[in-house]
């Protein structure tokens, strides 16, 4: 009686209505402390153009790719769209409060509501959107977990495009349901390395048994389309237009945050590519350009990484060397990390804007070994009843961590993470830790600085 009063005035959802979807992007460039370095051109060494990116993008996201505008407006029909699962809650985590016993408070926002089931289809529908409107008619991409390959066939199906998806071989082996999912909406799908592209077939000729990696299916979903007129790639994290598109999250959950009466001491998101990350923490983090006090942390991997331990340098953010140079925190392009069940975070390279933040003091990093971080998920699991994704699952232990050095210095803290997906395709993961078979990876130094050989000779950030 008394908890059931005590909720009653705290409430556990946070909602907004459909006419306070936010209408506009919030573009983080203008507003950071130093200006963003430029992408090279492989060849030359010099800033890419519009040209450059011309037979791989439409030309609105290649605008905004390197617009100076504060904010840009969303699109009727990806309104429209992201009304089907758009405001997402946000949630109150009392329950798992109790179950840790902290002081602290622990809100999430929750993006496992889309239909694919991540925070994946922000972006996908944008992008199937300008390049319907610019007369592409089908679009190649790669997935890792396999939630960027289902959001990316799921916004083709609804705006009417073909859609190719090279999906790294070992999630491709571990989740036979993410592909079923993928047909499902019509899209084309094949292992990756493939035998469909060169840089495929090249990998397979060296590495039969390769288990695959997002820089390697980068490579073949840009081969792809460089190769045909009516197709474009479709990245799914670590370009600006990507992480744009994701700000509609940040937006709902200060608008959310507001109505919860709380602005967060800490936010807190994981990061592969850096996208649902981005998209929780930039509207927050311009609160804190302005003077707002905030801690931001980045959740990663410890067999992938990339913001903790590698280095910020121009890199390719693929493994065949298709890509234009990108000034980001790299492992090195054929760096192939340990294949740990968070899928979605084994990327060699990450966003540059987030990387910028991590190198100006703005965001911290800290990197987890898997079995804590499936620790963490099922007590999340076991006192909010969501079963996360194994990716977003970094962001709970994150969360924890942060709730347990609260507690040890006696503070009360506000907590909000980003709960990014679902974990119902994750379901091996699951059984394979609870039968005690996860295998923890911290990346060896030595194969890390193996992999940090292939930047040498590659032009330096100033
Ligand atoms: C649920 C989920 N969270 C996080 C990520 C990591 O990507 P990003 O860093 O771009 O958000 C992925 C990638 O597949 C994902 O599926």
């Amino acid at each position: 009686m008394e908890q059931t009063r005590a909720r009653a005035e705290s409430p556990t959802k946070f909602l907004l209505d459909e006419t306070q979807l936010p209408r506009r992007w919030y573009n983080i460039a203008p507003d950071l402390p130093s200006a963003p370095q430029p992408v090279l051109h492989p060849g030359t060494g010099e800033p890419v153009g519009p040209d450059d990116l011309a037979p791989l993008f439409p030309m609105e996201l290649i605008g905004q790719e390197v617009s100076e505008e504060p904010e840009i407006a969303i699109p009727d029909e990806v309104l429209d769209l992201y009304s089907l699962w758009r405001p997402t809650p946000l949630y109150r985590a009392h329950r798992l409060e109790q179950a840790v016993g902290t002081r602290s408070r622990i809100f999430y926002k929750y993006e496992g509501v889309s239909p694919p089931g991540s925070h994946k289809p922000n972006t996908a529908v944008a992008q199937a959107h300008y390049n319907k409107k610019e007369g592409r008619t089908r679009l190649a991409t790669e997935t890792g977990a396999g939630q960027w390959g289902s959001a990316l066939s799921f916004a083709c199906r609804l705006i009417g495009l073909e859609c190719k998806v090279y999906m790294v071989r070992i999630s491709y082996e571990q989740k036979p349901a993410r592909r079923s999912m993928i047909k499902a909406w019509g899209a084309e799908i094949v292992p990756s390395p493939s035998e469909d592209t060169e840089s495929g077939r090249a990998i397979l000729a060296e590495q039969p048994e390769s288990p695959g990696s997002l820089g390697i299916a980068i490579s073949e979903a840009v081969e792809d389309a460089a190769g045909r007129d009516d197709t474009a790639y479709s990245l799914g994290s670590v370009l600006n237009h990507v992480l744009l598109h994701q700000t509609v999250i940040g937006q709902e959950a200060l608008a959310q945050m507001e109505l919860a009466g709380a602005f967060p001491d800490v936010v807190i998101g994981c990061v592969g590519g850096g996208s649902n990350f981005a998209g929780l923490a930039f509207p927050f983090l311009r609160e804190k350009i302005a003077g707002r006090e905030l801690e931001v942390l980045a959740c990663e991997p410890a067999a992938c990484p990339t913001l903790t331990r590698g280095v910020f340098a121009y890199d390719f953010g693929d493994t065949s060397k298709l890509t234009p140079l990108v000034p980001m925190h790299t492992l090195g392009h054929d760096f192939v990390p340990a294949p740990i069940h968070a899928g979605g975070l084994r990327y060699h390279g990450v966003a540059p804007l987030i990387s910028q933040l991590v190198r100006d003091g703005l965001v911290r990093a800290e990197a987890y070994l898997q079995n804590d971080v499936f620790a963490s998920a099922l007590v999340f699991a076991g006192s909010e009843g969501i079963l996360p994704a194994p990716e977003a699952a970094h962001a709970i232990h994150g969360a924890l961590q942060a709730a347990a050095a609260a507690d040890e210095e006696g503070k009360e803290r506000t907590i909000l993470f980003n709960l990014s997906g679902h974990g119902h395709f994750d379901l091996a993961a699951y059984d394979n830790y609870l039968a005690g078979k996860l295998e923890d990876v911290a990346l060896d130094e030595q194969e890390m600085n193996r992999a940090l050989q292939a930047i040498e000779g590659l032009p330096t950030p100033a």
